[in-house]
Order: structure tokens, then C-alpha cells, then sequence
């Protein structure tokens, strides 16, 4: 099978088909994520929570996420592979988004990942027109979880979807070319992608109209022990093995019927 590309995963969401990532941090994942069917693996700093065994993200170092990433793209063929940016690694000028960026993409990414809105498009911009490929983070960002005050719904207020939809075009405008959105209404994440043109928008707790799913990996197979959020669907049960229920979440998201509306906001 042919790898998935920038352009593949534009054509996807152009004719309507689902994209289907889920997290991913070392290579024997990887081959299974590639025989299921997903389309973008995505070596989350959420390794933090699930790896790690951290309370939040906010610890992951860039070493680590070079590490995770060369774990991963050693194993993978045929996957589009985001590499998150680690807290503290990008926010500070879009020089030290670029230096960083460009150690994950050396590892083996083909974009990366980082957290928020407007005033992140300037540094979109520049990583862009570098040659890295971004994907944005938009609603709930994990690494801002001090200053939101906990893991809640974003965007419920009238002046907090105002903002989410300008910071999503915003970001599309600064040339991001995919965008997380975390944890939004299902109705508001929807409205956002229907207004965008280029952007694919990915949902976690999201909602079934944006153009793609994803979820970790270590919640979607079930052997996460933390809290369970809402958005989250274990699809062991049922499923005879690990690859299996990967399989079927791959389908479920590609068939519609992931997220149901229990999942959603
Ligand atoms: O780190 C992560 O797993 C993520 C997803 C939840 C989008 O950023
Ligand atoms: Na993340």
C-alpha cells in the first residue's frame, strides 16, 4: 500500500473520507496501527500520562519525544507520522518552534504538533514555509491545563466559540494543514469545519462531523488505568485481539459511527 501523504490525507477530506489516527510511541504499535488501517500515527506527549505514568504532559522533554518518534518511524511504512512539540519547546519564538521541529522531523516525522490558537499562527507560519508541516491543537490543550483550571469542555460560552472559530481559521490562514480539536461541542466543531476550506480538523471529544478521529491509543484498547473521560471508547470488547479492536475502531471512524453520541459534548 501506498504511504499516506499531505496531499493524500487533503484529498481525503476533500471527498469526505474519515481520517482515522491514533497515538502511537513505539515500533511494535506501529506495525500493528499499519496492518489495522489508520492512516496518521501520532506520538503524543500524552506518552506523559500513559507511558510515563505523569500527571500531566507538561513534563515530556523533546528528548523524549525524539526518542519516540525514532521508535515509531523505524517500524513504519506506510503511516503519516505527527510528532507532538513538547511544553516549553515552541512557545517562545518561532526560531525555537523551527530548532525543535526540525529534530522531530530528522527523527522521522512528517509534521508536527503543537498546542493553541491565533497566537501560535505566526509560528505556524514560519514552521510552514520551512518545510514542516503542522498540525494544530485547539479547545482543550493539555499542556495549558494550569491555566484552564482542569480538563473541561472548551468553547461553551458565545465569546468562547467566537474565539475557537477564529483561532481556527487563524490557524488555517497561517497554513496549518490539519487541527485537533479537543474536547468541544459536538455542534460548534462542526460549524468550524464546515467554515474551513484547506484545514482537515481531527476530533477528541469533538464530535462526528469533523473530518477525522483520534484517540490514545492506551484509553481506545483499555489498559489505561487513569480516569476515563467521556470522549473515550474502549474497543477490546468484542474484538479478539489487540489488532482487531484497532481495526474496528479504524471502520467505526470511517463508517460514522465513532463517536456516537454518548462520546460527545
Ligand atoms: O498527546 C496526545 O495524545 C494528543 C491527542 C489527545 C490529540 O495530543
Ligand atoms: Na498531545
Amino acid at each position: 500500500e501506498k504511504p499516506v501523504t499531505l496531499s493524500e490525507l487533503a484529498k481525503m477530506r476533500s471527498e469526505g473520507r474519515k481520517i482515522a489516527m491514533l497515538t502511537c510511541y513505539d515500533a511494535s504499535f506501529a506495525a500493528l496501527l499499519e496492518r489495522a488501517g489508520v492512516d496518521v500515527a501520532l506520538v503524543g506527549d500524552s506518552l506523559g500520562n500513559v507511558v510515563q505514568g505523569q500527571k500531566s504532559t507538561l513534563p515530556v522533554t523533546v528528548d523524549q519525544m525524539v526518542y519516540h518518534t525514532e521508535c515509531v518511524a523505524r517500524a513504519n511504512t506506510r503511516l503519516f507520522i505527527v510528532a507532538d512539540m513538547s511544553f516549553g519547546s515552541y512557545q517562545e519564538s518561532p526560531e525555537q518552534a523551527l530548532r525543535n521541529a526540525a529534530r522531530l522531523m530528522a527523527a522521522g516525522a512528517h509534521m508536527v504538533k503543537l498546542e493553541g490558537g491565533a497566537f501560535m499562527a505566526e509560528t505556524v507560519r514560519f514552521l510552514v514555509e520551512r518545510g514542516v508541516p503542522v498540525c494544530a491543537h485547539i479547545g482543550l490543550t493539555p499542556q495549558s491545563v494550569n491555566q484552564l483550571g482542569g480538563y473541561r469542555v472548551q468553547g461553551r460560552s458565545e465569546a468562547g466559540a467566537a474565539q475557537l472559530k477564529s483561532d481556527a481559521h487563524a490557524l488555517e490562514q497561517a497554513g496549518a494543514a490539519l487541527m485537533v480539536m479537543e474536547m468541544v461541542p459536538a455542534t460548534l466543531a462542526g460549524e468550524v469545519t464546515a467554515s474551513l476550506t484547506s484545514m482537515a480538523t481531527i476530533g477528541i471529544g469533538a464530535g462526528p462531523a469533523c473530518d477525522g478521529q483520534v484517540l490514545v491509543l492506551h484509553d481506545m484498547i483499555g489498559v489505561y488505568p487513569g480516569r476515563k473521560a467521556r470522549f473515550v471508547k474502549n474497543f477490546m470488547p468484542g474484538a479478539a485481539s489487540i489488532e482487531e479492536a484497532v481495526a474496528n475502531y479504524v471502520r467505526a471512524v470511517k463508517d460514522g459511527s465513532f463517536p456516537a453520541a454518548e462520546h460527545c459534548y
